[in-house]
């Protein structure tokens, strides 16, 4: 099988936690429901750290943006690009742009007490492949069945 390199492009983002503290008491915010849907919200919310998670997660939407640029797709709004977390606690992420079938995207998060930091791969699956296989996400795990 080739491996088909033009397929894949990687992004990467950081920023300073400290521009997401005005916010880590206002999870009704306006400008975070402009950014984050309401699961990603419940998650930043659930313990004290909403600031760095906040952060986080809009490193790993700015990281697809940047990746998804490769691809020739400009995303129009970061909503359209949700994190989640798999039965693990794994991040995971899927596009709500009806294109998350077109691409599978692999996300790594990490924070210090300063700075936040996500790294994406995305797989644009080619189109021979989606005549024959299909991809199931529903539970964050891939899985490809002959049609
Ligand atoms: C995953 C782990 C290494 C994170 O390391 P850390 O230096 O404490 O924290 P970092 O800031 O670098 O990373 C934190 C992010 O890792 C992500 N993460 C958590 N568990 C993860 C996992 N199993 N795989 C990948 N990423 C994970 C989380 O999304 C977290 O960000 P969040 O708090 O904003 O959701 C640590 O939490 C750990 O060892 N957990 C035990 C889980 C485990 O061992 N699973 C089996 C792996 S084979």
């Amino acid at each position: 099988m080739t491996f088909e390199f033009e397929n894949i492009s990687i992004g990467v983002d950081v920023e300073e936690i400290k521009r997401f503290e005005r916010y880590s008491d206002d999870r009704n915010s306006p400008l975070l429901k402009r950014i984050y849907n309401e699961g990603e919200l419940d998650y930043c919310f659930k313990t004290k750290f909403s600031a760095k998670r906040l952060a986080a997660r809009y490193c790993a939407k700015e990281a697809v943006y940047k990746a998804m640029c490769s691809h020739g797709v400009k995303i129009l709004n970061l909503k359209e690009i949700e994190i989640y977390h798999d039965s693990q606690g794994v991040p995971r992420i899927r596009l709500l742009n009806g294109m998350n079938n077109d691409f599978s995207i692999k996300v790594s998060l990490s924070h210090s007490q300063k700075t936040a930091m996500a790294q994406v791969i995305v797989y644009k699956v080619p189109e021979k492949k989606k005549s024959i296989f299909k991809k199931v996400n529903s539970d964050g795990t891939l899985k490809f069945l002959i049609l």
